[in-house]
């Protein structure tokens, strides 16, 4: 069976934990697994598709399958037929015979539902307008660095809750056994849905999760604070009205006093210091986001490894 990566609860905590280790070894030593070089697949190339602009998702996947002994095929938006000239199924049907994974940044989650449907390799999300798990594995691996484990953390997001990394810091924290904690304001609070699948997977995990629109009951005590920007990709036309909603959820020196003393600062970057986080704590001595970035590298890497072993595409790799 092929596995894909299009939600943070597409792996179990063991499975997560897993591809964690598995980053971790290939962060030691970045040329140890070389699947797409090998005979097993015959197949070199990955398709990395993008519908939204990126940096980090754009190097860090290229540099990934290079290292990984691949050839990555970027393809930016406007690039290909997908989405105007050609069904999302038919273009994977395509894709699928040529290459050996597909990485899509997108806005419809449905739409990497039906890629995923039509395709016998491994389709991974590379951020949707509902999900950013990649991310949160690069975030895991960093807080496990920084905190030398996960699970029972408390991790506090402020502001957007209602966005993709919102979303995925409930669902991808709580399968790591964390206590997640999310606070912004009515109407930007988590789709029920999200809530309730993300309760479900705490009940195995020892997690939990807690919604609320203060601030000070998020971070208090918190290991790990984190957000992310107000104004996500696609919502530029509200820039305004959210700078202005979103004012009391700012990650600053007063709600870093909140936290734990040794609590650590994510921000999944691009950051808008002065709005969602203050430059003092983004450039202070709690950030970790350099990690988080670098860690993006190392955490997909892991990533595609694991789906190709675990798609029967090559062998399962030792994490040490
Ligand atoms: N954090 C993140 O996904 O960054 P990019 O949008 O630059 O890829
Ligand atoms: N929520 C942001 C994340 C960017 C990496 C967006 O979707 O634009």
């Amino acid at each position: 069976m092929t596995r894909h990566f299009l939600v943070d609860t597409d792996l179990t905590q063991a499975e997560q934990a897993e591809v964690l280790d598995l980053a971790d070894a290939l962060k030691k030593d970045r040329y140890k697994h070389q699947p797409f070089a090998g005979e097993s697949t015959g197949r070199k190339t990955v398709a990395v598709i993008f519908d939204k602009t990126s940096t980090r998702t754009r190097v860090s996947f290229a540099a990934g399958i290079s290292d990984l002994g691949g050839v990555p095929l970027i393809i930016g938006a406007g690039e290909s037929q997908l989405g105007h000239k050609e069904s999302v199924a038919d273009t994977t049907k395509v894709l699928e015979r040529m290459v050996s994974t597909i990485v899509w940044r997108t806005y419809a989650q449905a739409g990497l539902e039906e890629m995923a449907a039509n395709s016998s390799v491994p389709v991974i999300n590379a951020l949707s307008d509902d999900y950013h798990p990649c991310q949160l594995l690069a975030d895991l691996m960093t807080i496990r660095e920084h905190k030398g484990k996960l699970a029972g953390l408390t991790l506090a997001y402020l502001g957007d809750c209602a966005n993709n990394m919102a979303n995925s810091y409930l669902l991808a924290g709580v399968t790591a056994g964390m206590h997640v904690r999310v606070a912004g304001p009515l109407g930007y609070l988590p789709d029920p849905r999200i809530v309730d699948a993300a309760a479900a997977r705490a009940e195995e995990t020892g997690g939990s999760v807690t919604i609320t629109t203060d601030a000070a009951e998020a971070v208090a005590g918190a290991d790990v604070v984190a957000t992310d920007t107000w104004v996500s990709m696609g919502q530029e036309a509200e820039k305004a009205a959210r700078q202005e909603l979103f004012r009391s959820y700012t990650v600053d020196a007063d709600a870093m006093a909140q936290a734990a003393e040794d609590a650590v600062v994510l921000h999944c970057l691009p950051a808008y210091r002065g709005y969602e986080i203050s430059a003092d704590v983004l450039d202070g001595p709690q950030s970790v986001v350099w990690d988080e970035a670098e860690n993006r590298l190392h955490a997909q890497k892991a990533l595609m490894v694991w789906l190709m072993a675990h798609s029967g595409l090559t062998g399962i790799p030792e994490a040490r």
